[in-house]
């Protein structure tokens, strides 16, 4: 048979492989446990829903809507599906299916796969993942402010201290009356500018002229730069919202800076909106973004219920780890069984699952293969160390204990009996355990 041509995976999205997932795990359970921690509940909804959710959730003159998505006709029912780009609009969705606010206000937590269909590079791909709070049904700005306070305190939680830490930047987009003043201004001021604006610019002009404030195009940043500002429309109430998030981030002893020209690349948003961001990653610094969709819910048919919430990228936040703080994450490995003859492997087995019940994590050798070969794996494993069992030992009704990491000689090879041997082990590498902390 001629060789076949191997297929390779999509571009712009990635394999996670074993060498990388402890870190991965390890971020889930730190990130998951300070969602918990402020009472947040996890929420899953499925990576498909119907185009329209997101046309109408994201909003039509987005990039995200305009160029992003994977949609494609279901050739089964001629439905037209979107693989989810983002997940508030389907959180949204789900909360108004199952009626979720019928008894009060909900906070609710996702974690999973996003696919926008960008150029990929260092930190943006095509498929990535999100940690993501949805919290709906309270209006004031305390939820706001204690989102900001969550999300320092997970940076914190990561080893992410003083300046490695990502750096809040906070602006107010006000509320709908407030940016439509904003909008006839920004029309007006880009008109009479309109040579200078790119076919984009020109093109959102009348649709959605805010957008242009994102633009990167060198050429337009002048006109971009002296463009009127939303702060300058907010009304009363918007500023009282605004410097209440503010005092608890001073209260807190949170750094931040306010950006009036961050605007966020979704429609939904109004009052509070933030980012983190560092520049460690290089062009796609922004690990978390989100704010208030006071309007969202009653826009997708519920009844009418303010929100907020966030997303941080997954891979970015990894990256910076990587960068600045990763972590030693414990040994993937405590013990690697080694055995030779018939009867041996299954008193091995025995041994294994003993060790187990015990909280260990073991790997027990399969196939057949010499001692040397076997141990050979047994120290490539990672294992910390390896449990013999031979026919000596199994007549003996004993197990050799090897260490294989026990640098400074902390644990001697030693033989001790089947029944004592987990708990022996888990001796031994609490010993260890205290010995390195
Ligand atoms: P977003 O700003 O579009 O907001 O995405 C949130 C985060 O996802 C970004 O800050 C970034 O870290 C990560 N991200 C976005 N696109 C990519 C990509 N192509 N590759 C890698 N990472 C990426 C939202 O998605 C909103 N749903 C957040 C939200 C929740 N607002 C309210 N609730």
């Amino acid at each position: 048979m001629a060789a076949q041509q191997k297929i390779a995976g999509v571009k712009g999205m990635n394999d996670l492989l074993p060498d990388q997932s402890g870190l991965w795990e390890w971020v889930e359970a730190r990130v998951s446990e300070v969602f918990r921690q402020y009472g947040y509940r996890a929420i899953r909804t499925p990576i498909l829903e119907p185009t329209a959710l997101f046309v109408r959730g994201i909003g039509e003159v987005t990039d995200i809507v305009e160029k992003e998505m994977y949609t494609f006709t279901d050739a089964l029912n001629g439905e037209q599906l979107t693989l989810r780009p983002e997940n508030t609009a389907a959180v949204v969705r789900s909360v108004i299916e199952h009626n979720l606010l019928y008894d009060g206000p909900k906070r609710l937590w996702y974690v999973g796969p996003m696919f926008r269909h960008e150029r990929p590079q260092r930190g943006r791909y095509r498929q990535f993942h999100q940690f993501g709070i949805e919290a709906l049904g309270m209006p004031g700005p305390d939820i706001d402010g204690e989102q900001l306070v969550m999300i320092h305190r997970l940076w914190q939680s990561l080893g992410l201290d003083g300046d490695q830490a990502p750096r809040l930047e906070l602006n107010s987009l006000g509320e709908l009356v407030e940016r439509q003043a904003h909008r006839k201004a920004l029309i007006e001021h880009f008109q009479s500018h309109a040579s200078i604006l790119d076919a984009d610019a020109q093109r959102r002009l009348l649709t959605n002229p805010l957008r242009i404030l994102d633009s990167k195009n060198p050429a337009m940043q002048p006109v971009i730069q002296s463009a009127p500002l939303l702060t300058d429309f907010l009304g009363d109430a918007s500023r009282v919202h605004l410097a209440a998030v503010v005092e608890t981030l001073e209260r807190r002893g949170i750094a931040y800076s306010m950006n009036p020209r961050l605007v966020r690349g979704l429609d939904y948003y109004n009052l509070t909106v933030f980012e983190w961001v560092t520049d460690r990653l290089g062009a796609q610094g922004t690990i978390c973004g989100g704010g208030r969709y006071d309007s969202l819910i009653e826009q997708m048919g519920g009844t009418p219920a303010p929100a907020c919430g966030f997303a941080i990228g997954v891979e970015r936040l990894i990256a910076l780890l990587q960068e600045v703080a990763a972590p030693a994450l414990p040994p993937a490995l405590d013990v690697y069984v080694v055995h030779w003859g018939e009867a041996s492997e299954r008193a091995a087995m025995q041994v294994a699952e003993q060790c187990r019940s015990a909280g260990l994590r073991v790997q027990m050798h399969c196939g057949e293969a010499s001692l040397k070969s076997q141990m050979k794996k047994a120290d490539q494993s990672g294992a910390q160390c390896a449990v013999l069992m031979g026919e000596d030992e199994r007549t003996q009704g004993v197990v050799t204990v090897k260490p294989l990491r026990a640098e400074g000689g902390l644990i001697q090879q030693d033989r001790v009996s089947i029944a004592d041997a987990a708990a022996v082990i888990c001796g031994l590498l609490k010993r260890r355990e205290n010995k390195d902390s």
